[in-house]
């Protein structure tokens, strides 16, 4: 796990950007993305938009998967992360709607692992982490899954994401998630941290020295090539430890 710790959230968004930028070019035929949602990508979208506008980045070849989907909202409601998605990236760069995949709100989990082996292995996995640890929606446990599979969300993750609706009981409490096995299987896993209010899960990140399912993001220490992105109100006083 290779860590980088940056100025602010501005400069973490421009350097997953240009990682993702970086792929679709060298991989110009065929690249597929893994997109995460919640509020940390926001700014990496925004500087590929950006990338797109100024015909930096070509997204025409982009096949993209995405690691999750709340269940029991439709996928036209201003909740569902299949409109997240299209709000703030698709609809603003030049991806075809058939390279677009995300699991559905019906909580098929059968289509969304035939979806996913169809594409095959992500060039890259955009990842964020909650204050629990989760990555996706695999919430500490005893045991994680291998592939989608349907989650009851945490208490604490339903509080997180009320931030999102209008009154805490419209929040879902569950959820379509990639499986940690399906999360893995991508050449590069970049993860996004930034706020003082991720500090916890940033130093338990740091200092943990065990895989444990009891916090998810410890699985990333079983992949080679993960590169975290952190801004220092994240990082916090972890340096001077
Ligand atoms: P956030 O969510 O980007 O909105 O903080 C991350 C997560 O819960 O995985």
């Amino acid at each position: 796990m290779k860590w980088q710790v940056c100025k602010d959230y501005d400069s973490i968004s421009q350097k997953a950007a240009e990682l993702i930028r970086d792929t679709l070019i060298d991989n110009n035929i065929r690249s597929v993305i893994g997109f995460a949602t919640g509020s940390t990508p926001i700014g990496t979208y925004r500087k590929l938009i950006e990338m797109y506008e100024s015909k930096e980045c070509d997204f025409s070849n982009m096949i993209s998967v995405n690691l999750d989907e709340y269940i029991g909202i439709s996928q036209d409601d201003a909740q569902s992360y299949y409109h997240f998605m299209h709000e703030n990236l698709f609809d603003h760069i030049n991806i075809q709607e058939e390279n677009i995949h995300l699991p559905k709100p019906d909580g098929n989990t059968k289509d969304y692992n035939a979806v996913l082996d169809t594409v095959g292995r992500r060039n890259i996995q955009i990842l964020g982490i909650g204050n629990n640890g989760h990555i996706a929606f695999n919430e500490p446990n005893e045991y994680l899954n291998a592939r989608t599979s349907i989650i009851d969300l945490d208490e604490s993750t339903i509080q997180a994401n009320a931030r999102f609706f209008e009154k805490e009981e419209d929040v879902p409490k569950q959820a379509i998630s990639m499986g940690i096995g399906d999360i893995l299987n991508a050449d590069l896993i970049i993860l996004l941290i930034s706020g003082k209010k991720k500090q916890q899960a940033t130093q338990r990140l740091y200092h943990e020295k065990k895989i444990t399912t009891r916090f998810p993001a410890s699985l990333l220490f079983a992949h080679p090539n993960v590169v975290v992105l952190v801004d220092e109100d994240a990082f916090g006083t972890i340096a001077n430890d």
